[in-house]
């Protein structure tokens, strides 16, 4: 299989590359990744000179470059990972959302159609299908009711996806996770912002009450499932991924403190997010069933984990809380 991997270099696209090129030699990567604020190549350590990884920096909304590689490197599967990925900046400023999420789908949709490639995995979120109440859980068969620009960039371009399979026949699938969690992720997001400000004693800033609900997914449980849908999903389909870990942020926050033995005087309650959805839970039933796959890390076991691994990995982490991730910090938290 000849892989075009976008968004390699982010947190999930970077486990998924280092995932595919341990454990599936067979399979040739080209990795194009724009490297915005959370790009970061020091996610592919000891991968870069990997004979079946070529590294491309470059824009998903640049045609010519994705069909020169296509056609370069003999391309016939492409999974789509690129996006701006965080709620907070989407409230800030949507419209680049726009341009990567939905501009930058179709792009590679076209190329991919132009092609006729066998198939195109379109990485998406469970965020598209809006808020739950207390009870109930989404399927692929809930409907998409996005609540952030976020969300609703992404739901775009699911929608997109399956207009091109449904349209001109291109074989696409598109998966629907719960968020993720584990090595290699940016410390804007909850946990890993959390295990940095403990591990420096510094306040936690819990949005609201705290009693939002989230399902999280161990990183490397998600790319194992990607990886399934690839290689036995039906064309066309769409698959949820869930971890079966359902958690407040409060609890996932006290998890945090007590394995790093700090106070909960740390936790600080701030201004909640515009719009904040309540409660996300997956149904995977369809990708267990199908596909044979099943979360195989406890909640409990991969945040230990995931805290020992920024424990004893802090120059990455230095790197990037020493540069912009400063100033991000300040106007994102500093009024709240
Ligand atoms: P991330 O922000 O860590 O990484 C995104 C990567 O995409 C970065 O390397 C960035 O440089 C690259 N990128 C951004 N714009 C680009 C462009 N125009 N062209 C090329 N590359 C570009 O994101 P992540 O958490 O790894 O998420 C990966 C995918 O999974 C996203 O599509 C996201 O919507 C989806 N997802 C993430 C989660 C989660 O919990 N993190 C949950 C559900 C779905
Ligand atoms: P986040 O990691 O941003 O993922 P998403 O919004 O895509 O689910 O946030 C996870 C949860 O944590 C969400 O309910 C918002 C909350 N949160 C905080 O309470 N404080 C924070 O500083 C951040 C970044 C998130």
């Amino acid at each position: 299989m000849n892989l075009l991997v976008t968004g390699g270099a982010g947190f999930i696209g970077s486990n998924f590359v280092r995932m595919v090129l341990r454990d599936h030699p067979d399979c040739r990567i080209v990795n194009l990744d724009k490297l915005t604020y959370a790009g970061n190549l020091e996610n592919l350590a000891g991968y870069m000179e990997n004979p079946n990884h070529m590294f491309v920096r470059g824009d998903i909304c640049d045609a010519d470059l994705i069909s020169q590689l296509m056609d370069e490197y003999g391309i016939n599967v492409m999974i789509n990972f690129a996006a701006e990925s965080h709620v907070d900046r989407s409230l800030v400023d949507p419209g680049v959302f726009i341009d990567t999420n939905v501009t930058g789908t179709l792009t590679l949709l076209k190329v991919a159609l132009e092609r006729k490639i066998d198939r195109f995995l379109q990485v998406s979120t469970d965020e598209v299908y809006g808020s739950l109440g207390p009870d109930g859980f989404f399927t692929e068969q809930s409907p998409i009711q996005p609540n952030s620009p976020y969300s609703a960039s992404k739901a775009a371009a699911d929608h997109l996806v399956h207009a091109f399979g449904h349209s001109w026949g291109l074989k696409v699938n598109i998966t629907r996770c719960s968020n993720n969690y584990g090595e290699y992720q940016f410390p804007e997001k909850m946990i890993p912002l959390m295990i940095h400000n403990a591990m420096h004693d510094k306040e936690l800033p819990v949005y609201g009450d705290g009693l939002y609900i989230r399902d999280w997914l161990y990183v490397y449980d998600h790319c194992t499932a990607i990886w399934q849908v690839l290689t036995k999903g039906r064309i066309g389909e769409v698959y949820n991924i869930g971890g079966n870990n359902e958690k407040t942020n409060l609890e996932v926050v006290g998890l945090i403190l007590e394995h790093l033995g700090k106070p909960s005087t740390l936790i600080r309650h701030v201004k909640d997010r515009p719009g904040h959805d309540r409660r996300y839970a997956i149904d995977s039933g369809k990708t267990m069933q199908e596909l044979g796959w099943s979360p195989s890390v406890t909640f409990e076991e991969g945040i230990a984990r995931t805290i020992d691994w920024y424990r004893s990995n802090t120059e990455w982490l230095n790197h990037i809380v020493s540069g912009a991730y400063q100033q991000y910090y300040e106007s994102m938290y500093r009024d709240r």
